[in-house]
């Protein structure tokens, strides 16, 4: 069985002010809660780290290479020297804005893990692809071309996420999750075996809201979600949780 988990990824949103937030999401942590990661920008990840015992602390991208003139990057052994044990990789907006292909992504997954860090791996398809029937033909070749063959539970969450749902307030249909998630379950049994294949947890992101969460977690394969905008405040938050913990 996969473990549940409820990730935030704040993008580049929140400043000190914003540590508030995090620990109210702390504070309102439900008994049974499952595991919860917040992502917040990389200025925030030390005073994040600091703020909170319960919550995990993740990154939002890390470079490649250990170390070296890449002006403005960080490494991942600079992320858990900040304490932090998480880091999303593959996200859209850094496949879009950044052009990183899914080779990028793989060499990123490799440093991640060398540091001892759990890599979110973000995919999805655009609404071209989805309209083209090519959905799951994406999903393959970006799980195939940005996954190491190392993945298993302790280093890996795979985050689906339909590039048409972020921040657009859409949100695929139940079945159309349900084949995804379904799909990546299969994808990972064949390649990984059905030990590692059925305990790497798999989240569902893009518009996951206080009030579509809880219908979100019933359906199957799906462990979680990845949370941008209602991630931000613990009032929004908190419900997702919740409905997490009691799915
Ligand atoms: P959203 O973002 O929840 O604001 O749609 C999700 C994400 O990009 O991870």
């Amino acid at each position: 069985m996969a473990k549940k988990i409820a990730a935030g990824n704040w993008k580049m949103n929140g400043t000190q002010d914003a540590l508030s937030e995090l620990k109210a999401i702390e504070a309102g942590l439900p008994q049974n809660a499952p595991e919860v990661v917040i992502c917040p920008p990389a200025t925030l990840l030390l005073p994040a780290v600091d703020a909170v015992q319960r919550l995990k602390i993740g990154a939002q991208d890390c470079h490649a290479a250990a170390k070296g003139a890449h002006t403005g990057d960080i490494s991942a052994l600079m992320i858990t020297d900040a304490g932090a044990s998480h880091v999303i990789l593959g996200h859209s907006e850094r496949r879009q804005d950044h052009d990183e292909s899914d080779s990028d992504i793989h060499a990123k997954v490799e440093a991640a893990w060398a540091a001892g860090l759990t890599v979110i791996l973000c995919i999805g398809e655009s609404e071209a692809d989805r309209e083209a029937g090519n959905t799951l033909d994406v999903i393959a070749d970006q799980l195939a071309g940005s996954l190491p063959d190392d993945a298993d539970a302790d280093n890996t969450v795979i985050a689906y996420e339909p590039i048409w749902a972020i921040g657009t307030g859409k949100v695929p249909s139940l079945e159309q999750i349900a084949e995804v998630h379904d799909f990546l379950r299969q994808s990972l049994n064949d390649r990984f075996g059905a030990r590692a294949g059925d305990s790497i947890s798999l989240l569902y992101g893009g518009s996951v809201k206080p009030d579509n969460a809880a219908e979100i977690f019933r359906v199957s394969n799906v462990d979680g979600a990845l949370v941008g905008g209602a991630s931000l405040k613990a009032d929004d938050f908190g419900p997702i949780v919740s409905a997490l913990a009691e799915a």
